[in-house]
């Protein structure tokens, strides 16, 4: 029926009008012409009014989305309204934790709802199309997109992926819905060097392993629409790679969305060096399968002609129309392309909800890192805590990156949170000590005699909203500026220290974690940072986040995530794989975290020693609350195939589940494990569970835990073959 819709849509519509929909541009891009005195958004106004746009981002507000719809009821002959779509990664208004951060919770289902949440309210201002989620497999903390990303694994990627592409994706059957976008199709995470944009240089085999499977997931979850990413695979940018966005999106997994490009990605086909003109752009990507062209103007300016001269076929362009109209009508913005206008009390409603929510998911997001004799959570008999660093009494970096709408004024500082949570007659001192960069140090005297007062020293350090996010690739893992000299004055005072970490990737730190009582990650949680902090501090909420990617020791170790191959020569020393000068082991493994409570495993009970390919697996252990206080775990289950045609991974995640238990409170915790676990691609990339042993982990991150073995008896051709 949409399509029959779309169909007769499309039917009425002159070939600029239709290029004009798979157009979109930028409205918060809007210079003024020194000469003519005419701003950007005027012309792009014109634009709209001819007929020429179809989407827009960046603009937020409902009366102004209003007011550009009833232009083009007024002014244009199709009265196609626009669909207008922004960055709406980790919340809107309400922020909430940066993506990685909200991945530390190992809590696919809070992820939905804050998709929704952050759906819900761009809806409101008319944003109905969000480019979420971030789904790149993210393997080196040099690349700022790292804050974005759910991590370096594909399976905890892959299981948010659903989730948020689902709670996104807001549909209340009235007329109300929005769209999800997960990005960056594909492999824009392995950019060369952690440098943003740079060359990726990936394997058939590498794609459809590691990067796609969360793709897969989205698509699978319903995704209405796919952006392309900036950079190549085997030499083709994405946007003009008819592999990726006709042989596997649409051919192999059968998606009927919308691909979009990114941001000026067509003109960027020229700078690649893979198209001479934009004429050749145009036609490059239009031809691989992309059907909106994102701020570049180039179909545009090109495409219709193109198709005049019988360089592009009119039915190509069609079907890129079909799409676009189809979503637009799936979103309900045919019918009814106006929004209404909440109340100032429906707002506050909805607001104090979400507000809510961001605390629940903040403070699920951190992960204790260190906790030296029990150094926290802090005691209420400390007369005096000293909260020191420029992250204490700052407002504006917990919002992290893509924060667009978010507003500093509604962060919760560590230093408020921590005063709302300390007890009665509690001294709350604090002194920055230095800022975040720079190499200033007239702060320390201040800092040093604050803490010399204090009972307990709580630093709080890392790095700026701007160190992360697109285009922030550091060559540092280091702390910026002279924040490690300022560390290493007051841990040298001999207090208890308490280092809480706020930063938008893995840092590497090794000189704090041999140095330091406690270290408690606190990513960029978002509005509520400090009471979700606060909480933690004072043991308010027990921690069990749980890293999502690896802390390397230092920046020579990058890239580096537990799913790595055994290689011909294991690290073991002379002319074997590995540092002369550095161990090649991780600081802080993936799937890593404490708690304030402590968890026993018992034996796995495995119900097989044998199984044929289409059998089932059960793994249970029974994990033990042995501590006093209640806790969360997250449990993980890890395969090895030990031989096999291709090489595999060490260790390889294959499932996790999160267990509430009370002191005292045990749990069976079982995995199935079936051809769906344990099959790999093999040599002719068929999908294939391969007789031989295999071992199974199941413990509390990927460098610990119980093993088993099991033995498959013979091979069998995985049923859900061609998946990835
Ligand atoms: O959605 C983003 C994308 O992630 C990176 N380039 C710009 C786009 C639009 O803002």
């Amino acid at each position: 029926d949409i399509l029959r819709q779309a169909d007769e849509i499309l039917a009425g519509l002159t070939l600029e009008e239709k290029v004009g929909q798979m157009t979109q541009y930028d409205w918060g891009f809007n210079p003024i012409n020194p000469e003519t005195g005419v701003s950007q958004r005027d012309l792009l106004r014109e634009e709209i009014a001819q007929g020429r746009v179809g989407s827009i981002f960046n603009l937020s507000g409902a009366e102004e989305a209003n007011e550009l719809q009833q232009l083009i009821q007024d002014r244009t002959n199709h009265r196609i309204p626009l669909l207008i779509g922004r960055d709406v990664i980790h919340g809107y208004q309400t922020v909430f934790p940066i993506p990685l951060a909200q991945a530390s919770a190992w809590k696919p289902e809070l992820a939905r709802r804050t998709a929704e949440a952050a759906s819900r309210e761009s809806m409101a201002d008319g944003v109905a199309w969000v480019f979420a989620p971030m789904i790149d497999i993210a393997r080196d903390p040099r690349w700022g997109r790292i804050a974005e990303s759910i991590g370096e694994d594909p399976l905890l990627a892959s299981a948010y992926a659903k989730a948020w592409v689902e709670g996104a994706q807001v549909d209340d059957g009235a007329g109300e819905a929005a769209a999800s976008c997960p990005k960056h199709f594909a492999g824009y995470g392995l950019a060369e060097a952690g440098r943003d944009y740079n060359t990726v240089d990936l394997s058939d085999r590498v794609l459809r392993e590691v990067i796609l499977p969360p793709f897969r997931e989205a698509v699978e979850a319903g995704a209405l629409s796919i952006m392309a990413s900036f950079n190549e695979i085997d030499g083709i940018p994405a946007c003009a790679n008819a592999y990726l966005l006709k042989t596997i999106l649409r051919d192999e997994w059968g998606f009927e969305g919308v691909v979009a490009s990114d941001y000026n990605a067509l003109q960027e086909l020229i700078t690649h060096g893979v198209a001479g003109s934009e004429e050749e752009a145009c036609e490059r990507a239009i031809l691989a399968g992309c059907d909106m062209d994102m701020h570049a103007g180039i179909y545009m300016r090109h495409l219709p002609r193109l198709v005049r001269e019988g360089r592009v076929p009119e039915r190509v362009v069609d079907d890129s129309v079909r799409r676009i109209l189809a979503l637009k009508i799936k979103l309900g913005l045919i019918e009814q392309p106006f929004i209404r206008i909440p109340s100032v009390e429906e707002k506050q409603a909805a607001r104090a909800s979400y507000t809510a929510l961001a605390r629940e998911a903040a403070r699920e997001s951190i992960v204790l890192l260190r906790n030296e004799g029990d150094v926290l959570p802090l005691r209420q008999s400390n007369a005096a805590i000293a909260v020191i660093g420029p992250l204490a009494d700052n407002r504006k970096d917990p919002l992290g990156c893509w924060a667009l709408d978010g507003n500093p004024d509604d962060v919760v500082s560590m230093l408020t949170g921590i005063q709302a949570a300390a007890g009665e007659g509690v001294a709350v001192l604090h002194a920055e000590g230095c800022g975040i960069d720079g190499d200033d140090e007239s702060g320390f005297a201040s800092a040093i005699e604050t803490a010399r007062a204090a009972d307990v020293v709580v630093l709080a350090l890392g790095e700026s909203l701007e160190m992360s996010g697109e285009s922030r690739s550091r060559t540092s893992l280091d702390l910026p500026g002279m924040q490690r000299k300022l560390a290493e004055a007051i841990i040298a005072l001999g207090k208890p220290v308490v280092a809480v970490l706020l930063s938008g990737r893995p840092l590497a730190l090794p000189w704090l974690a041999e140095r330091c009582h406690a270290i408690v990650q606190a990513w960029q949680l978002g509005v509520q940072s400090g009471h979700a902090i606060a909480d933690v501090l004072f043991g308010a909420h027990n921690p069990s986040g749980r890293l999502p990617a690896t802390f390397p020791h230092n920046v020579g170790q990058v890239p580096i995530y537990y799913y790595r191959k055994k290689t011909g020569r294991p690290p073991a020393g002379v002319y074997s794989s590995y540092y002369i000068d550095s161990t090649t082991e991780p600081l802080y493994p993936f799937g890593y975290g404490l708690s304030y409570t402590r968890f026993e495993y018992g034996a796995i009970r495995a119900d097989r020693t044998t199984m044929g390919a289409e059998d089932t697996l059960r793994l249970t252990v029974t994990v033990t609350n042995a501590g006093e206080r209640a806790g969360e775990e997250t449990v993980q289950c890890y395969v090895r195939d030990e031989v096999a045609s291709v090489t595999q991974p060490l260790k390889k995640l294959i499932g996790f589940r999160k267990v509430a238990l009370a002191p005292g409170e045990s749990a069976d915790v079982t995995f199935a494990v079936g051809s769906g676990e344990l099959a790999i691609l093999d040599q002719h990339m068929k999908l294939t569970v391969e007789p031989g042993d295999f071992t199974l982990w199941v413990g509390p991150h990927s460098g610990a835990g119980e093993s088993v073995s099991v033995k498959v008896t013979a091979a069998a051709v995985h049923a859900e073959a061609g998946r990835v």
